[in-house]
């Protein structure tokens, strides 16, 4: 889809539609729809839609007229989701080129910029395996307007918009299809296309390394591991802060021999969207090029039961010296990170944040509307949260006491994978927390966020790719 900007007089718009965003209360717009206002039949309710053919006085083909509810509580965040549901709503009914009208108050690049994402990742679907030629795509998105700064708010929302859609065309791979080394294979294509570092590990590094915590896991699958690390560096660094993004990559999650019941278990390809986060974001951060220096690291995996599959209770020994008991093999989520975390501290990581598929735990806690955030540094903590809040990504501060980390204790090992029934996310994150030791860190779990099982009338059923944008944000807004 083409993303344009124009300050062409809004009767003079050429397009398919045009969407007029519709107030609750409001009388009247300019393309005299005051009947339809006074029976009632256009309310300004959010995600309201109205179609108007051949309304008066504008160049455009159509008109939509979209609800979006009081004014005094829209927000960019209301603006995303006005216009997804716009551009889903008219793509529906095979229309190709889309202009959206941002006047008043709704004139400023923040809305700009939301009304942007919010058409591109409504235009996305996860189709990719239909064949067939019935699917319905845009040609044209414009955002009609005219004050400064338009264009470049456009062309960032777009870059991030893209490549949080990367992400999703990636986490809506089958297992099959991504394996680790595939998954691999996608990040160094991405970084050639955009100029970015990209190192691949392999099996036989990381036994170097020490990585016994990630390589447990992945001895069960005939898949080769990898760990993707993808680097970014400004020509001019702000300070000496460097940004180390951690993925979960579990292309598929069966349990291992600690197996998952059937049921649902073919959502586990969603497994690695933590770290199809990691390199959507590194793929946006290629091309706004931030002031901080980013390193992304995706340790990949199958987690298999097999003969050679790693049982309930082996003993194996992380990168960082310590002894794990892996109580439940379908906790592997925090045995790969804990090793990348280690990885990412020793390449010189100031400041770190993960973002996981971690625990069932998190959905039971916070269902599917937050992200579940925990940190050992509450400035990191604050920072991602303002930039989560200003992209529209719900995240949520939970606790991280120093005494859930008696529920790991084991008379075995120095620590163990799981903690008991409670607390389950909690003692997930505390787990990673032993890994992270002193480095400022906070972690996402996205267990109940990354994947939609409903589609909304904004954005289709399946992946969101939840965190991109905050962490494209973190990383512009960087200060020391
Ligand atoms: N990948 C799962 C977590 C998950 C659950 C993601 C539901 C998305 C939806 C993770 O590897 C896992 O299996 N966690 C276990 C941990 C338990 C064994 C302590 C869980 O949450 O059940
Ligand atoms: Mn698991
Ligand atoms: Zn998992």
């Amino acid at each position: 889809m083409r993303i344009t900007a124009v300050s062409t007089p809004l009767d003079q718009i050429q397009a398919d539609a045009l969407i007029v965003p519709v107030f609750e209360g409001q009388k009247e717009t300019r393309f005299s729809a005051g009947p339809l206002c006074d029976s009632g039949e256009v309310a300004g309710k959010p995600l309201e839609q109205t179609l108007l053919h051949n309304a008066s006085g504008v160049a455009a083909a159509r008109v939509l007229l979209a609800g979006a509810g009081k004014p005094e509580s829209f927000d960019p965040a209301g603006m995303r989701r006005l216009a997804g549901a716009a551009v889903r709503f008219l793509k529906a009914k095979s229309v190709k080129h889309i202009a959206i009208s941002l006047e008043g108050a709704y004139a400023s690049p923040d809305f700009a910029a939301a009304a942007v994402e919010g058409a591109v990742l409504g235009d996305f679907e996860p189709d990719r395996h239909k064949t067939g030629n019935d699917k319905k795509q845009l040609d044209s998105f414009t955002a009609a307007a005219s004050f400064d700064g338009l264009a470049a708010a456009v062309e960032r929302a777009r870059i991030v918009a893209e490549a949080a859609n990367f992400t999703r065309e990636m986490v809506n791979e089958p297992g099959n299809l991504l394996t680790p080394m595939r998954m691999a294979d996608a990040a160094r294509a991405m970084a050639a296309e955009q100029g970015l570092a990209c190192e691949v590990l392999d099996r036989d590094a990381m036994a170097e390394l020490g990585m016994g915590s990630l390589l447990g896991v992945a001895q069960g699958s005939a898949e080769p591991p990898c760990l993707i690390v993808l680097r970014y560096r400004p020509a001019q660094a702000a300070g000496a802060a460097h940004l180390g993004l951690v993925g979960k990559g579990v292309t598929f999650d069966t349990g291992g021999i600690s197996i998952k019941p059937a049921d649902s278990m073919e959502k586990m390809k969603y497994d690695m969207a933590g770290g199809a986060s990691m390199i959507g974001a590194m793929r946006a951060l290629a091309q706004l090029k931030p002031a901080v220096a980013v390193t992304a690291f995706i340790p990949c995996v199958e987690n298999m039961p097999s003969s050679r599959a790693q049982r309930p209770g082996d003993i194996v020994t992380a990168m960082s010296g310590k002894t794990i008991e892996v109580i439940n093999t379908d906790a592997e989520g925090r045995l790969i990170l804990a090793d990348a975390l280690t990885y990412a501290r020793k390449q010189g990581c100031t400041h770190l944040v993960d973002a996981a598929t971690l625990t069932g735990a998190i959905v039971v806690a916070l269902g599917h509307l937050h992200v579940g955030l925990f940190t050992n540094n509450d400035a990191l903590k604050d920072r991602l949260l303002a930039a989560a809040k200003a992209e529209g990504e719900r995240m949520w501060p939970m606790p991280l006491d120093d005494d859930y980390r008696d529920y790991l204790k084991t008379p075995f090992a120095d620590i163990a994978n799981v903690g008991g029934r409670w607390g389950g996310a909690v003692t997930a994150a505390m787990f990673l927390k032993e890994f992270a030791e002193d480095t400022p860190w906070v972690h996402l779990d996205i267990a109940g966020t990354a994947w939609l099982d409903d589609g909304k009338p904004f954005l289709a059923k399946g992946p969101t790719g939840i965190t991109v944008r905050s962490l494209v944000r973190l990383a512009m807004d960087w200060k020391e």
